[in-house]
């Protein structure tokens, strides 16, 4: 019998599930539009093994499973996975948790020394006919995605240098490149990143390294159609406080954020740094790209500090959840103007799990959606998820001058991650595929997935699925339409 502690990260919605499983036909209400076909592949962290020591950031260690809705002919089915990755396999082997903290190899049990660390629970990626399951600590696991089986830890054939690979990556909606980084690139605390591109057959051509201002924990960078942009936030880490058996990250409210910028296919030689405000936080750009001017515009999901609340513990910080001053923010970079400032403009209300068309990518672009609170919602929200609480409303933002649209659901329910699914009609704006959850009792739940026309989310879903079993939060999700699935086979 495994007995998990009874603290937020292992109760409610969060409680450890543990279960594979295929639902094969799921009970449809409404009518999924035909051109919704493909695979809505989902990260979901779900524990094998409760902790042998306490740990803040145990939300984000738990074991990757991948998760596939997949939806042909009107139809959809269900299925997850356990990821078998190394640190996986080994303590299915032992019966036993043997990883301690988050990011410290110094807290593991002896057994686990030298083995691959990463669970790979954040981002499903596809490219090239290729499915990854990606966290920013370590390599991808290339996962079968018609089986879900794993193959195997994935660098590139052999060619891949870094030992990380983050879970944010942009693809070039024009040339189908992969643009992808990593951190942390030779080991714990270090600053070197790499920037990696894969060119469109999934060929890894380069690979450069560089130095960032201080280590950073850099979970998200942007493309544009000639650039590339790092952005910095200050939660950092330090090799001697890993040592002492301390967490890996802590943020600091004194120290600047930075946005490097290089030219995509240019040489690292060529990173430009720009200086942003002290303390910001940010987890997801929304896009970035050229203006008319030749400016580059750089939209985030900003906040005044870091919004985990074991971050803010480990760095002495609390701020409750309605005062860390969330906003998407426009940071304008003048690349023709000498000088490191950016200029910042507010654009949008607090949220995150910022979604745009993938034909949008470093693109000027007219809308976007994401999530957010409901500013009116009477109770409180969902508890749950790394952050504890859920959210509970998805917005359309327009760039162009039209309103914001909002679906903000009733009591009890929350939102996962969203995908979006472009249309063939000229003019449709596509569909929004996302995981609903309902609490029904202390620690009851129900799930159901719901499509939602992305032009019209005021009007909410127009079919769901539900998915008869109990789900664990996903992290992201990745849209594979059924033309790339049948390419790659
Ligand atoms: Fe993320």
């Amino acid at each position: 019998m495994r007995r998990f502690p009874d603290s937020p990260e292992y109760t409610g919605l969060n409680t450890p599930l543990g279960e594979e499983y295929e639902i094969p036909d799921l009970a449809i209400e409404g009518r999924i539009p035909a051109e919704v076909e493909g695979v809505f592949f989902r990260a979901v962290p779900d524990p094998a093994f409760p902790p042998f020591m306490p740990d803040g950031a145990a939300v984000l260690s738990g074991d990757g499973m991948i998760s596939a809705i997949r939806i042909a002919g009107g139809k959809a089915s269900f299925a997850i996975r356990y990821v078998q990755t190394e640190r996986h396999r080994a303590e299915l082997a032992a019966g036993r948790a043997l990883f301690g903290k988050y990011r410290n190899p110094f807290t593991d049990r002896g057994e686990a020394a030298g083995l691959d660390r990463t669970v790979a629970n954040t981002t499903p990626v596809w490219h090239a006919g290729r499915l990854l399951m990606t966290k920013e600590d370590g390599r991808p696991y290339h996962v079968d995605p018609r089986t879900l089986e794993t193959l195997g830890s994935y660098d590139f054939g052999g060619k891949l240098k870094s030992q990380t690979v983050t879970a944010h990556v942009r693809i070039d909606p024009e040339t189908g490149e992969l643009f992808f980084y990593g951190y942390e690139a030779d080991g714990l605390a270090s600053t070197k990143v790499a920037y990696c591109l894969v060119d469109r057959h999934g060929v890894l051509v380069r690979e450069q390294w560089f130095d960032v201002p201080y280590c950073s924990m850099m979970h998200d960078f942007t493309i544009t159609r000639n650039y590339a942009l790092f952005p910095v936030y200050p939660t950092t880490c330090d090799a001697q406080r890993l040592r002492a058996g301390g967490d890996h990250w802590v943020h600091e409210m004194d120290r600047d954020s930075w946005v490097g910028v290089m030219p995509r296919y240019g040489t690292v030689a060529d990173m430009r740094w720009f200086r942003g405000p002290k303390g910001v936080s940010c987890y997801h750009m929304m896009n970035a790209f050229e203006d008319t001017e030749g400016r580059i515009q750089f939209d985030q999901c900003l906040s005044s500090v870091n919004a985990f609340p074991f971050i803010q513990r480990a760095s002495g910080l609390s701020i409750p959840p309605g005062e860390t001053g969330g906003r998407l923010e426009r940071w304008s970079l003048d690349l023709s103007q000498d000088g490191d400032r950016v200029t910042a403009t507010v654009i949008g209300p607090p949220g995150d799990f910022p979604v745009i068309p993938a034909s949008a990518q470093g693109r000027p672009y007219e809308h976007a959606w994401m999530l957010t609170m409901n500013p009116q919602m009477q109770g409180p929200p969902v508890a749950g998820g790394p952050v504890g609480a859920m959210f509970n409303m998805l917005l359309r933002l327009d760039f162009a001058g039209k309103p914001m649209q909002a679906l903000a659901l009733p009591a009890a329910h929350c939102f996962n991650e969203p995908v979006h699914v472009p249309s063939a009609r000229a003019g449709h704006e596509g569909w929004l595929l996302t995981v609903v959850d309902r609490q029904t009792g202390p620690s009851e739940f129900e799930h159901a997935l719901w499509i939602i026309d992305a032009g019209n989310v005021g009007a909410g879903p127009v079919a769901k699925a539900a998915i008869p079993h109990r789900l664990r939060p996903q992290v992201h999700g990745w849209w594979t339409a059924a033309a790339e699935l049948a390419a790659a086979a």
